[in-house]
């Protein structure tokens, strides 16, 4: 696997890819990967014959409060992990390639990317929006991968894929979970083992509310018992638990199209999301 850090050594290699024949997938991640992560390039792997990897961790999607400087950064493991699992080219470009002097341009996706962590974290979306734009414009990929974990950042994208007339297949992939349920994150390693060990209701929390939910149970009760469930196990503030379309993200308080079920909430200092999927019978 080879690694390139400017926009011309980017250009060059992935040239050489299309040269070569078939479809570049890119799977963009901020690094300190982990099996969520590589269950997107495996993913990438099977519906294109190059896989483009991106580590970048990317300021304009940090409020100034976030964990931008203490985000996990581990780029050799990373590339190890990413080699072994068949990727052809690493785009790591630090923070004067992607935003040279005097940058100035934002992306900003209404609708989706309003409500939820997007109130939650004001200038996200539009962080992450800029940037993966600009992911996709380098890489030029036939096709894209995301995960479910983010299930708003996946909408938005998706937007701004239809809403840009962008050339690229975007591709969500389930979210993998350790074995107690709880979604894996690189933002997992910040957890204490005490934290760690309360981390689960939160998976347990939504599993419940949305069985309830499809069961026939009132949405109302269900989200309030799921938040007093995840108030209990410690988790303070708790940003949002919400049943959601699951395409559009309009705030439901019936089950009566398909709904996703997402929540956002802080854990001693980490702030976890997770979310499940609810059909109607
Ligand atoms: P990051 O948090 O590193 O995640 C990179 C990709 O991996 C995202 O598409 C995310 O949804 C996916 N992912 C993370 N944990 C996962 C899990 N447990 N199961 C499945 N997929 C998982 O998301 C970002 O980076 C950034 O916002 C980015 C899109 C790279 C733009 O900067």
């Amino acid at each position: 696997m080879q690694t390139v850090r400017d926009i011309e050594a980017l250009r060059q290699a992935v040239a050489d890819l299309r040269a070569a024949g078939g479809p570049i997938a890119l799977v963009p991640t901020m690094g300190a990967l982990h099996a969520g992560h590589m269950a997107l390039v495996a993913e990438a792997r099977r519906r294109a014959s190059h896989v483009v990897a991106s580590i970048f961790v990317n300021p304009m999607q940090f409020a100034a409060n976030e964990d931008l400087s203490t985000y996990p950064r581990r780029e050799a493991g990373d590339a190890k992990m990413l080699d072994e699992e068949g990727c052809a080219l690493l785009w790591a470009p630090d923070v004067g390639a992607m935003y040279p002097a005097g940058f100035a341009s934002a992306v900003r996706v209404g609708g989706v990317g309003e409500g939820l962590d997007g109130a939650a974290r004001p200038g996200h979306f539009e962080g992450v929006a800029t940037v993966v734009l600009k992911l996709l414009n380098q890489v030029r990929p036939d096709v894209a991968l995301f995960g479910e974990k983010d299930y708003q950042q996946l909408a938005v994208i998706r937007r701004m894929v239809r809403d840009l007339d962008l050339a690229v297949e975007i591709v969500g992939v389930p979210t993998q979970r350790d074995a107690d349920g709880l979604a894996l994150s690189s933002r997992n390693a910040y957890l204490t083992d005490e934290e760690r060990r309360a981390a689960r209701a939160l998976p347990r929390a939504l599993g419940e509310a949305a069985g309830a939910i499809r069961a026939g149970g009132a949405v109302a009760p269900a989200l309030a018992a799921a938040v007093d469930k995840l108030a209990k196990a410690g988790f303070d503030p708790i940003d949002y638990v919400e049943l959601r379309d699951a395409e559009t993200l309009a705030p439901l308080d019936a089950l009566d199209r398909p709904a996703r079920l997402l929540a956002a909430a802080r854990i001693g200092r980490t702030r976890l999301i997770d979310n499940l999927p609810v059909a109607p019978a």
